[in-house]
């Protein structure tokens, strides 16, 4: 058992004064509609809802919650769509992917604010994160777009229709461009739905695909919650599903299309294992866990949530970790030294509350640092849980926010079988000096994407997917486009 003190030693003596970033770069409409078929259109529903700042509640702007026949109407305007986009010669179709890219960097600052503002990440990390990978995917499908015969050799691919594609709240303009990308790469037309609580930046998307002169239809916008999501995977027009969520709705999804014969890849949730060997270099280890869990306040579907340290280590990696903890800044998003940034909803914030009262409840141990929440919004302090059996909740299920479990092991072997005992299997990371170690311990871990001394790291060539309840098919790569296309014989 580990007994976890608050420092004494008053932490670092010098503080940091805030560093807003402007939000003047940023204007956002009073209200947006939806963007279908090139053109704003408002919703034949007539009903509309607010996206607040989690940060501060103050609402954002309004957008449209789309009905059953304003997706019937999306739905028929990316058929139309398709019909052109598809037709072009893929050079024209990479022509379009290079300039989205393009303006994707040259409004990077814009859309980091506007990103940071709508969902509450620090704007340190829309700003290098979120949007350069952003960016990156749409330059890397870009290249693609033409060469699809020489990426599947003797395959004769070809696109697959109109994509249905809903996507989360916790990288909401990343997620559009790991979907979008590749979609339009292919050949297809897209149906976006954003999430609920983060639609803001895909409608900065639609004046995007507006600057490029996309074809119109190719791209297509509807906003709304999970009932405008579920219409859209029910609508018999669609010719592809790709869905990014919670697993919960991942399975609802297909049990919708079982027997429809509509291909989908559903990417869900996780629960990782962040493992720490003794001999690894522990100093580099405590960033990566520290980036693993805390990185966008946990909302992550590969954060490395479990943490699973070797015995040997315990009681220095845990002194180590609790004086990292103690310096992480907490609050304003917009400001540039912020580490952690709100929790994204009431709704998830009451969840994460929920795990950690079970945590504690279960028997584990709580840390926090010292650490002033500010009044309004959502916050939750960076949180490690120690005396962690494998069956508590709060090892078992995910809690998607600042909140790490740390468990030990003696062997590589017990490492992996704890690694493994999880209903999920996205990632995991090894932090270990062994170059023969880290191979062992990859062939054995059953996750999709496995980090070693590292985390948290992604590559639009690199393919991205898990195992188990964490869902299948892989975003970028090769194995990427596959899943876009069809193929002859
Ligand atoms: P969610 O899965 O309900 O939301 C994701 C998207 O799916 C949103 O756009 C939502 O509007 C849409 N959606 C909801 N119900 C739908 C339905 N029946 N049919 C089609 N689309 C639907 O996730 P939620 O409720 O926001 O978060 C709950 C938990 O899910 C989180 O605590 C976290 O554990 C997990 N999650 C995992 C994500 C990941 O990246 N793997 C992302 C978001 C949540
Ligand atoms: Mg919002």
């Amino acid at each position: 058992m580990t007994d976890i003190e608050p420092r004494t030693d008053g932490g670092l003596e010098w503080t940091y004064a805030p560093a807003p970033e402007s939000r003047a770069i940023v204007s956002f409409e009073e209200r947006y509609g939806l963007y279908v078929g090139g053109e704003t259109v408002e919703p034949r529903s007539g009903e509309w809802f607010t996206s607040a700042s989690p940060a501060t509640e103050e609402p954002l702007a309004e957008v449209a919650q789309a009905g059953p026949e304003d997706v019937d109407l999306a739905v028929g305007a990316a058929r139309a769509g398709y019909e052109t986009w598809s037709g072009l010669r893929p050079s024209e179709r990479a022509k379009y992917l290079f300039r989205i890219a393009r303006i994707l960097q040259e409004r990077a600052r814009e859309l980091a604010v506007a990103e940071s503002l709508d969902g509450g990440k620090p704007i340190k990390e829309s700003r290098d994160v979120d949007l350069p990978l952003a960016a990156a995917h749409f330059f890397y499908h870009a290249g693609w777009a033409d060469k699809l015969e020489y990426a599947f050799p003797n395959r004769r691919p070809r696109p697959l229709g109109v994509a249905a594609q809903i996507i989360p709240w916790n990288f909401p303009l990343l997620m559009l461009a790991w979907k979008v990308a590749p979609a339009l790469a292919c050949g297809n037309s897209v149906v976006l739905k954003p999430a609920e609580t983060t639609p803001l930046t895909a409608l900065l998307f639609a004046d995007v695909c507006r600057q490029a002169e996309l074809p119109p239809g190719a791209v297509n916008i509807i906003t709304g919650d999970g009932s405008t999501g579920a219409e859209l995977v029910r609508h018999t027009g669609i010719d592809k599903v790709a869905f990014t969520g919670s697993t919960e709705v991942g399975k609802a999804i297909q049990r919708e299309l079982a027997g429809r014969g509509v291909p989908h890849t559903l990417e869900l949730g996780g629960k990782a294992a962040n493992i720490v060997f003794e001999d690894c270099a522990l100093d580099q280890a405590i960033e990566g866990i520290v980036n693993g869990i805390y990185f966008n306040q946990g909302h992550v579907c590969c954060a490395g949530s479990r943490l699973l340290v070797q015995e040997s280590i315990l009681e220095p990696l845990l002194g180590k970790l609790r004086g990292r903890l103690s310096t992480l800044r907490l609050g304003d998003p917009l400001d540039k030294n912020t580490d952690i940034g709100a929790i994204n909803s009431r709704a998830q914030l009451d969840r994460i509350t929920e795990l950690v009262e079970s945590g504690q409840a279960e028997g584990a141990e709580l840390y926090q640092p010292a650490c002033e929440l500010p009044e309004r919004g959502y916050w939750f302090p960076p949180t490690v849980f120690t005396n962690v059996a494998q069956s508590f909740r709060i090892a078992q299920e995910e809690i998607f926010g600042p909140v790490l479990s740390v468990m030990t092991f003696r062997t590589p072997a017990e490492a992996v079988d704890k690694a493994n005992n999880t209903a999920y299997g996205l990632s995991a990371g090894v932090w270990t000096e062994k170059g023969s170690r880290i191979l062992w311990m990859a062939a054995r871990l059953r996750a999709g994407v496995v980090w070693a001394n590292t985390f948290n790291r992604f590559d639009p060539a690199s393919p991205f997917g898990g195992y188990k309840e964490s869902g299948f098919g892989r975003e970028g790569g090769r194995h990427g486009l596959e899943a876009y296309l069809g193929f002859e014989g």
